[in-house]
């Protein structure tokens, strides 16, 4: 297969393109769609967030250490792409888009209530990179919707239709392909599991 050679860039996709909610310390809040995010351990839970400093909701977080990372689903695509345009300093993001401010539970900063997944954050370094700070921080407290955990308590986030992000574009989430660990499993019946 040809291939080009691009000159180096951001080129990891899919991603999520999360809704992050922020509050200033005197309780100014805002929204802020973020797509340089991810995780980076599993204990303690760890996850980042990349903004660059001219943002509104750096501010709020530099001041406070605390956001909230609010998955997307199909349903808050265009509301995702929205807070990504248009800034806190001149618009109120969650009336504009009638977003509900929910309680969270370990930190001072509303979780979207429309959005099936809160995840609380508290920052423990900030790494100024270059055009992007790196808040890295640790998970506090996950909130789920629970009307996507099935009888058997598990939690069906594909049931909610995930929001992906990809080279400047949305999509839904894909089809089905198997479980975790399913390739090394025998027999057909591993990539027909019931999910
Ligand atoms: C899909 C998408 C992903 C984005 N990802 C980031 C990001 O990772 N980091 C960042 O600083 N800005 C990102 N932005 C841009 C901010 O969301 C945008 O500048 C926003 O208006 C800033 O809002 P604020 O001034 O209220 O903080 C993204 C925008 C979109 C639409």
């Amino acid at each position: 297969m040809a291939k080009e050679i691009w000159k180096p860039g951001n080129m990891l996709y899919p991603l999520p393109a999360v809704l992050v909610s922020c509050a200033g310390r005197d309780g100014r809040d805002n929204l802020v769609t973020v797509a340089w995010t991810g995780t980076v351990c599993t204990n303690p839970p760890m996850v980042y967030i990349s903004l660059r400093p001219s943002r509104y909701s750096y501010q709020l977080i530099r001041e406070t250490g605390e956001f909230v990372i609010n998955l997307t689903t199909e349903g808050l695509a265009e509301t995702a792409d929205w807070c990504g345009v248009k800034s806190g300093r001149d618009v109120d993001k969650w009336q504009e888009r009638k977003l509900t401010r929910g309680a969270a539970s370990t930190v001072s900063v509303p979780i979207v209530e429309e959005s099936p997944v809160n995840i609380e954050c508290r920052v423990n370094q900030v790494l100024e990179l270059g055009s992007h700070h790196m808040f890295l921080a640790e998970v506090t407290a996950v909130q789920v919707s629970d009307e996507y955990m099935d009888g058997g308590g598990t939690f069906r986030l594909s049931q909610a239709h995930p929001l992906v992000y990809s080279h400047g574009e949305y999509y839904s989430m894909g089809k089905w392909q198997g479980k975790f660990g399913y390739s090394v499993k025998k027999g057909k019946k591993a990539r027909k599991q019931i999910r």
